[in-house]
């Protein structure tokens, strides 16, 4: 797999979540990967140095030198040994003291020195977590390009329940793997998606909206960011929240506002993906007051079309520059779908199908087919909307290199 051969350094750091670093290193050897663990002196009072140097078969890093015989450990040799860094558990403290080169310790001055990439992956006591001193940290160290492992929510050390579980190996394993195995082939790619519904509101407290949830454009950003991509993610009212740190999200409402967003930066994109559920239409009246229920009169509402973004993209569209989108369909799908790919001027359209369990809205699963300009398609299985979201990139990978 795409670990093998790959030299890891693993900074564990003095949280309960140390003992996951034993299952980590395990996990990461079995890959074939090579490990040098790298300790701060509070990491070792939570899991020993002998159990984690019998695992990798190195000696663990801990000291600036060996004090019987000298030997100097050089962190900027690590730095430059290293394919990536990853540091897991990593506390508020540490955290802190990478965000601002506080380096008093070996696993700091290597992570000063790394020239290979770094996962973070946090572990504390969910208000640790929350507090805006981490976060600010965090918002730092992702604005160093430093990739961070969210915490999960579950039950935490301090018998409280919350955010700050540091994530399962099983999962950073498969996030090194995504990494390694996409590398950074979209870097310099800049990347606009819409995601999510639109609300067109009728009166302070009522709109016109859609079902969607906003996880294939959300899915679709953090794939593309881990490909290296800059992302512009302009999204409708989501529950969702954004991972990956080359994300810059716009929130908006309303498909007018969606339109102003996308057409003002549309120009210096190199691809747009399109996978908003724009509303189609808007009330032509927005009413100030709350409309009021009348007893026997049916409620009429006028409506009038949204502009459309995608067929506006389609005409504006500069040689190089790719745009797909997406038909969710319930009848005659392929007919209707390959129609819009058309008339919008799109380099492929996504269908999905109402008729496909586990296809569509608010699932975690997708399955689609993929509909090119000469006619061509190709069908995919059910799979997960992370899995979908990487078939699709693909494909706008290959356009990009034709
Ligand atoms: N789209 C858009 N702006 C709109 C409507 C749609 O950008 N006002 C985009 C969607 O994001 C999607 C594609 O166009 O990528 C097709 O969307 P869909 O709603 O299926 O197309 P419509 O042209 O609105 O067709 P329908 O009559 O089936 O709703």
């Amino acid at each position: 797999m795409s670990l093998k051969g790959k030299k890891i350094v693993l900074g564990i750091t003095g949280s309960i979540a140390a003992y996951k670093a034993a299952y980590l290193t395990r996990a990461l050897i079995r890959k074939g990967s090579e490990v040098q663990v790298v300790m701060t002196p509070a990491g070792k009072e939570f899991i020993t140095p002998v159990t984690l140097s019998a695992l990798t078969g190195k000696p663990v890093v801990s000291e600036f030198f060996t004090a019987n015989d000298g030997t100097w450990h050089s962190h900027v040799d690590l730095g430059l040994w290293a394919d990536a860094m990853i540091i897991a558990p990593a506390t508020a403290s540490t955290i802190g003291k990478m965000a601002n080169g506080i380096a008093d310790n070996m696993l700091i001055t290597t992570y000063l020195s790394m020239k290979a990439p770094v996962f973070i992956a946090p572990a504390m006591d969910l208000d640790m977590y929350a507090h805006p001193s981490t976060q600010r940290n965090i918002n730092t160290l992702k604005s160093f390009k430093n990739h961070i492992i969210e915490p999960a929510t579950g039950f935490l050390a301090s018998k409280l329940e919350g955010k700050g579980r540091m994530e399962e190996p099983d999962e950073i394993i498969k996030q090194l793997e995504i990494f390694f195995s996409k590398g950074d082939s979209l870097s310099k790619k800049k990347v606009l998606i819409t995601a999510g519904p639109t609300y067109e509101k009728l009166d302070p407290v009522r709109y016109i909206g859609n079902y969607s949830s906003g996880k294939m454009g959300f899915a679709l950003a953090e794939a593309c960011a881990s490909r290296g991509a800059d992302v512009v993610l302009i999204t409708g009212p989501v529950n969702l929240s954004v991972k990956h740190s080359s994300i810059q999200r716009i929130n908006v409402e309303s498909a007018d506002q969606m339109y102003q967003k996308v057409t003002g930066i549309f120009q210096d994109m190199d691809v747009a993906i399109l996978c908003a559920a724009v509303a189609d239409y808007k009330p032509v009246v927005f009413s100030k007051n709350k409309i009021k229920r009348k007893e026997k009169e049916p409620m009429l509402i006028e409506l009038t079309p949204n502009p459309d973004i995608a067929a506006t993209l389609g005409k504006i569209k500069k040689k190089g520059q790719i745009i797909a989108g997406f038909a969710l369909e319930t009848d005659n799908e392929e007919e209707n779908a390959s129609g819009k790919l058309k008339k919008k001027n799109l380099d492929f359209i996504v269908l999905n199908s109402m008729n496909d369990s586990g296809a569509g809205f608010k699932t975690d699963t997708n399955k689609i087919t993929i509909l090119f300009p000469d006619n061509s398609k190709k069908d995919f299985p059910l799979k997960s909307k992370t899995d979908v979201a990487n078939d699709i990139v693909d494909e706008i990978e290959q356009l990009l290199i034709q």
